[in-house]
C-alpha cells in the first residue's frame, strides 16, 4: 500500500513538471492529455492514502495533518497547472507548493512511523 502511495505521488510530481514544460513550450494539447493522466493519479494517491489510514489501529492528529497537507498539494497541482494554462500568475501558489512539500515530506518520512524502507 505505501509503495503504491509513494509511486503514485512521485509519478504525479514528474507528470506535473512534464505538463508545465509542454504548456510553456506552447504544446497545449499535450499538456491537457498529461493533465488528464495526472487527475487519475490524484485518485490513486487519495485511495492509497485513505487505505493507509484504514491500516491504523489508532489515528492521531499528525495523520490527519498529513492527509490534509496531501490534499493541499493535489489542490496546488491543479491550481498551478490551471492558472499556467490560462496565463495567470502562479507565484502565490508556488510559495504554498514549497511549504506544503516540505511539510508533507517531513510528516511522511520523519514524523510518522510507516515507511517504504521497512514496511511491506
Ligand atoms: C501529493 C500528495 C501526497 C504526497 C506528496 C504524500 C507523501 C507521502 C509521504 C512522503 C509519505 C511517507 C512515505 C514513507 O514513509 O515511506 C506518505 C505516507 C502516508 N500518506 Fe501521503 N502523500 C500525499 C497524499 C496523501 C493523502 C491525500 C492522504 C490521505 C487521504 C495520505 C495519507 C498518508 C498516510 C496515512 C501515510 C502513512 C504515514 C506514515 O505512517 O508514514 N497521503 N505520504
Amino acid at each position: 500500500m505505501i509503495h503504491g502511495h509513494v509511486t503514485a505521488w512521485a509519478l504525479a510530481l514528474i507528470l506535473f513538471i512534464v505538463a508545465l514544460i509542454l504548456q510553456s513550450g506552447g504544446k497545449t494539447k499535450g499538456a491537457k492529455i498529461v493533465q488528464m493522466i495526472l487527475r487519475v493519479l490524484y485518485l490513486v494517491i487519495i485511495a492509497t492514502g485513505v487505505g493507509l489510514l484504514f491500516m491504523l489501529t489508532k489515528i492521531s492528529v499528525m495523520y490527519i495533518l498529513k492527509a490534509v497537507v496531501g490534499l493541499w498539494i493535489i489542490g496546488l497541482f491543479e491550481m498551478i497547472l490551471g492558472r499556467a494554462m490560462n496565463k495567470r500568475r502562479t507565484s502565490v501558489f508556488w510559495i504554498q507548493f514549497v511549504i506544503a512539500w516540505a511539510l508533507v515530506l517531513y510528516l511522511g518520512f520523519v514524523e510518522l512511523p510507516m515507511s517504504i524502507f521497512h514496511v511491506k
